[in-house]
């Protein structure tokens, strides 16, 4: 039986499996050889060793640790969650750079959007240093002993930034659907070297826009230059997707107010344009003589045509869309009904009026928990729902990704919209569970927080969920749809559930101990099954039933799809029992077996009844 790996997604091994692909020549006995790959590349390859590139120290630490694989797993806390059974949103604590690692087997080229707000660098914003050799044990030390924050003085400032946000775009890039998208926001402080990053990353062709967003309503009067934006870097994972899957945007509340509908026409509120058109090479169809309903004549006027040819225009006349005035008297226009209006097409400056500031984030959050201050500038939902708007689809059931999750902005206007246009979007939050106790001194939100009985950031984030979520209802007193989730799944990071997948033990033989119990101490057999969808790469939101078959717990996985038994002792007897559900995968203890012989059985028995893989940990 074959044994089910330990580690998640190589993403070397995928790299050399794409190369072989497309340059299967240049290998020589499962080697690159690069003097190959240079001849299949001709003349596209850089000699110069002065050359254009963006470098800082550690780069190349920050590469390697994109590529790292990890020993790690997310455990589930169905004590934590709401609407378990039901919900296909994920709540994840823990630091980002293992999550999104962990994620890259059964999220690879899934997520429609990414929409991040790292921490901008300002000082003590950013305080998780990642560990290069062990960062699974940096994580558990961090939790246990609080956090170190990066200040300004230990001379490293850009760098540190740099390596810390580098390997996590890298691994959110594996992520994104091929016609998905991020969003990053950022400030002065980083932009410059954000922008680099990304154009390496994601490709220069790539990039969409650097949008200006007006974070402030007022100059702040004790500086030089008052700073009232943030950016918002934009990016697709291919451009050739990007042209037909950007949104535009409903028209704002000025620009609705210009429509009306003075001749109670059944299609709804218009607004008319002008129909004339310049002379250019228009055709000689475009110049003609309209006749009014009131009989009065139209020439074009002066230097004009009419941007219609005659036939086409009384075609719109027989469809009532042209208005020639109240009166029947005037120069005729063409009616545009806001029913049939496309919207607007995003530009890349968006004002406090239309997209929030963030004092208005401020704002939500406090009237949310009915205290002050909880964290400090939360962006509005407004600005968010706005980059949802733009680049998902209400009928698809869409994953949104948010790995810098803060107090859950991203979870809540998702929320939102979906319960304004019947959407289906679902989120992934990750948030470190950051304490408050740490921030206490330096953090005023983080005091209040403490003081509302609140010890991590992550907690705050899932309470405004909760909070948001009874929010939509009670506005609409009850009256929701029924596919809207509010629930959310939660997941802690942890390290590996199984003493055989742990680091240290990877390449040493079996201990004689793990036989007996190959699981960790407080580790339950829910949480195995969820290291094994992870292995698998299957959705963690996919039903899962626990069921005795023949005496033995036996957790279905997908309507039966994959069965796990942890079970020990297994005969012939259970083993035939399962087999008669027809799996299509099936996993076991390797010491669940009652003897070899049931071993050595079990496997013919299940091929018999078409499970195909068979696997033991
Ligand atoms: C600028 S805030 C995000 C605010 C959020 N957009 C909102 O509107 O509330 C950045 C967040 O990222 C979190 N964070 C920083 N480093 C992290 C890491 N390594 N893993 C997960 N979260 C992290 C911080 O705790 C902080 O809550």
């Amino acid at each position: 039986m074959q044994k089910l790996e330990g580690r998640i997604f190589n993403v070397v091994q995928d790299n050399i499996e794409k190369l072989k692909k497309l340059f299967p020549e240049v290998f020589t006995e499962n080697k690159v050889d690069l003097d190959k790959l240079r001849l299949a590349l001709g003349e596209n390859v850089e000699k110069e060793k002065e050359r254009y590139e963006f470098t800082w120290n550690g780069k190349t630490e920050a590469i390697q640790l994109a590529q790292k694989q990890t020993t790690g797993t997310l455990r589930p806390a169905r004590d934590k969650s709401s609407s378990w059974d039901i919900s296909k949103n994920l709540y994840i604590e823990g630091d980002n750079l293992e999550v999104i690692r962990i994620l890259q087997n059964s999220y690879r080229n899934k997520i429609k959007l990414i929409y991040i707000d790292p921490p901008y660098n300002t000082g003590n914003d950013f305080i998780y240093n990642d560990d290069f050799r062990d960062n699974m044990k940096n994580y558990r030390e961090i939790i246990e002993e609080g956090s170190k924050s990066n200040p300004e003085t230990n001379g490293r400032f850009h760098t540190d930034w740099l390596n810390m946000i580098y390997p996590r775009l890298k691994i959110a890039r594996n992520l994104l659907k091929d016609d998905g998208f991020i969003f990053i926001s950022i400030d002065d402080t980083e932009v410059t070297n954000l922008k680099k990053v990304c154009d390496e990353i994601f490709g220069e062709e790539n990039f969409l826009a650097n949008i200006i967003w007006q974070k402030k309503t007022s100059p702040d009067a004790r500086t030089t230059f008052s700073t009232a934006h943030d950016y918002i870097l934009v990016y697709s994972k291919n451009i050739e997707y990007a042209k037909d899957n950007i949104n535009a945007l409903p028209f704002d509340e000025e620009r609705q107010k210009s429509y009306s509908n003075p001749d109670n026409d059944p299609r709804g509120e218009w607004a008319s344009v002008d129909l004339t058109g310049q002379v250019g090479r228009a055709p000689k169809s475009q110049f003609y003589t309209i006749k009014s309903p009131s009989g009065k004549l139209f020439p074009p006027p002066e230097g004009r045509c009419w941007a219609l040819a005659e036939k086409t225009f009384y075609d719109l006349v027989k469809d009532n869309r042209i208005w020639f005035g109240k009166e029947g008297t005037s120069r005729p226009r063409l009616k545009k009904f806001l029913s049939e209006a496309e919207g607007t097409r995003p530009w890349t400056w968006w004002d406090n009026k239309s997209s929030g500031h963030n004092q208005e984030g401020n704002k939500e959050l406090k009237k949310l928990f009915n205290d002050d201050l909880l964290f400090d500038n939360p962006k509005p939902t407004k600005l968010l729902k706005k980059i949802l708007q733009i680049t998902t689809n209400p009928n698809e059931e869409e994953y949104i990704l948010d790995f810098f999750g803060g107090s859950s902005s991203t979870a809540d206007a998702i929320m939102q919209l979906n319960s304004e246009d019947g959407g289906n979007r679902r989120f992934i939050i990750i948030q470190l569970p950051e304490s408050l106790m740490e921030k206490g001194n330096d953090f005023k939100a983080a005091s209040v927080g403490l003081k509302r009985g609140y010890k991590t950031i992550s907690e705050i984030g899932m309470e405004r969920i909760r909070l948001a979520g009874k929010k939509i209802i009670n506005e609409k007193e009850g009256n929701v749809a029924t596919n809207l989730d509010f629930g959310f799944k939660v997941f802690r990071l942890d390290d590996t559930n199984l003493k055989l997948w742990d680091e240290e033990s990877y390449n040493l033989e079996k201990n004689l101990l793990d036989l007996v119990e190959p699981l960790k101490e407080g580790r339950s057999q829910e949480d195995v099954v969820y290291e094994i969808l992870l292995k698998y790469g299957i959705d963690l939101t996919v039903p899962i039933e626990e069921k005795i078959i023949a005496e033995k717990t036996v957790f279905s996985v997908g309507m039966g799809y994959l069965l796990i038994c942890l079970e020990r002792d297994l005969t012939l007897k259970h083993i035939k029992e399962m087999a008669k559900q027809q799996p299509a995968r099936i996993v076991f203890y390797d010491e669940g077996f009652k003897d070899d012989t049931v071993r050595t059985n079990a496997q013919q028995i299940l091929k018999r009844y078409g499970v195909e893989d068979i696997r033991v940990i």
